[in-house]
């Protein structure tokens, strides 16, 4: 075949294979641009992006908005280091304080280091200021918190972890929603619960609010941090800033990351009351967390959810959507639950075909992603529209149909 015969993906696909470490299982598509709720190929075909680089680009792919505020920051300086004061890492934590009503923030760089430093936070918590050195740091079964060894630990899911055994002690599991189970986990010497308030990799299964306000009464009573791990569902997702903020309980520590640069990296850990106190300077760092070029571009993501009243949009259209989706149920589609809050949708299929639709659903150019045999989960972009919606349920329905 001569070099005017092979596409750029095929060139690409090449050294990929060659090249790239394959712990990840790749579709031999080349994305080369996006934008909104789109992205496109070397040949201009457009793929309806239902997926959004697993729950990032939230205000969809390149809005103009971000990327000329990332090429500015770009221009002007991109990295300091902590050492030295720098103006959008500030005013970054100051609006996360805001809309969340946490008091802190530190930045990292991923979901895993967020989680990781929340981590590092409870066990310093228990031997400084508990002074429980047997203590034990709650987590729940089928839980993602990512692949650090840390947050690994407190990955209840033994795909993830039997690999890497041995982990880090003192983690416990507990079956999800059992509050019977969770009063009888909790002691003195529990130092800390890590929650996802829906977990994402596991399945979209929400928490029950009542839950999660029992866990805030335990972990008020013996004197434990509650942990939210938002990655995932927050950053606007559920319909509000953070998914805690559909109930009347405030966490000690957050984990965000994920939407929160809309595509760039950036990770941060929002810390309140105790929890703000725990590490003093030099016990916890990293070199790129909150640099310029990251903060502004999530500063920049804040700018376009509330001018573009995202947050509205992911709980209209993720209404809608549901709705959609258990009409396509009740008219007769495998289809065993419907599940999740805003544009974060889980649909339970009654058999365990999740792969084969995703894969069918992307030959007609829809991008979904099965999370585990019998599980879909559906985390567009919240700019799509409800015609969006629409044109992924008639493509899913299809998808069933040619089963
Ligand atoms: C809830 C949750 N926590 C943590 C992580 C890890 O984030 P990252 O992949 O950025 O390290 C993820 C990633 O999917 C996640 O969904």
């Amino acid at each position: 075949m001569t070099t005017a015969q092979t596409t750029l993906t095929e060139t690409i696909a090449a050294l990929d294979a060659r090249y790239v470490l394959p712990v990840y299982r790749r579709q031999p598509i080349l994305f080369v641009r996006g934008a909104g709720a789109r992205l496109y190929d070397e040949h201009g075909n457009a793929y309806l992006d239902f997926l959004a680089g697993i729950a990032v680009c939230n205000v969809g792919h390149s809005h103009p908005h971000l990327a000329q505020r990332i090429a500015e920051q770009a221009a002007r300086l991109m990295h300091v280091s902590n050492f030295f004061l720098t103006e959008p890492q500030a005013r970054l934590a100051q609006k996360l304080c805001e809309l969340s009503g946490m008091e802190k923030a530190f930045f990292a760089n991923s979901g895993a280091e967020a989680c990781e430093m929340a981590i590092k936070v409870a066990r310093k918590y228990a031997n400084a200021v508990k002074r429980t050195p047997e203590y034990e740091i709650l987590a729940l079964e089928g839980s993602f918190h990512g692949r650090t060894m840390g947050a690994l630990s407190a990955t209840m899911q033994a795909k993830y972890q039997a690999p890497f055994q041995p982990l880090l002690p003192g983690f416990r599991a507990l079956p999800r929603n059992d509050r019977d189970a969770l009063r009888a986990a909790f002691h003195e010497r529990t130092a800390a619960i890590l929650i996802e308030p829906i977990q994402g990799e596991g399945g979209v299964y929400p928490i029950d609010d009542e839950y999660l306000r029992e866990t805030r009464a335990l972990c008020d009573r013996y004197n434990a941090l509650l942990i939210l791990d938002e990655v995932q569902a927050g950053f606007g997702r559920t319909g509000r800033w953070y998914a805690f903020q559909h109930t009347d309980i405030m966490p000690d520590i957050v984990a965000t990351a994920k939407g929160l640069g809309g595509g760039f990296p950036i990770g941060a850990c929002l810390l309140r009351g105790v929890a703000a106190e725990v590490l003093q300077p030099g016990e916890h760092g990293t070199t790129y967390g909150g640099n310029p070029l990251a903060c502004s571009a999530a500063l920049a993501v804040i700018e376009i959810i509330e001018q573009e009243g995202l947050l509205e949009n992911a709980r209209r259209v993720g209404d809608y959507l549901q709705a959609r989706l258990r009409e396509l149920q009740a008219s007769g589609a495998p289809i065993r639950e419907v599940r999740g809050r805003g544009l974060m949708i889980g649909v339970e299929l009654s058999q365990p075909i999740a792969r084969a639709v995703v894969q069918r659903a992307l030959e007609r150019r829809l991008i979904l992603n099965a999370v585990g045999e019998s599980i879909l989960r559906i985390v567009p972009p919240l700019v799509i529209t409800p015609a969006d919606a629409d044109e992924a349920v008639e493509i899913l329905r299809e998808a069933f149909g040619e089963g």
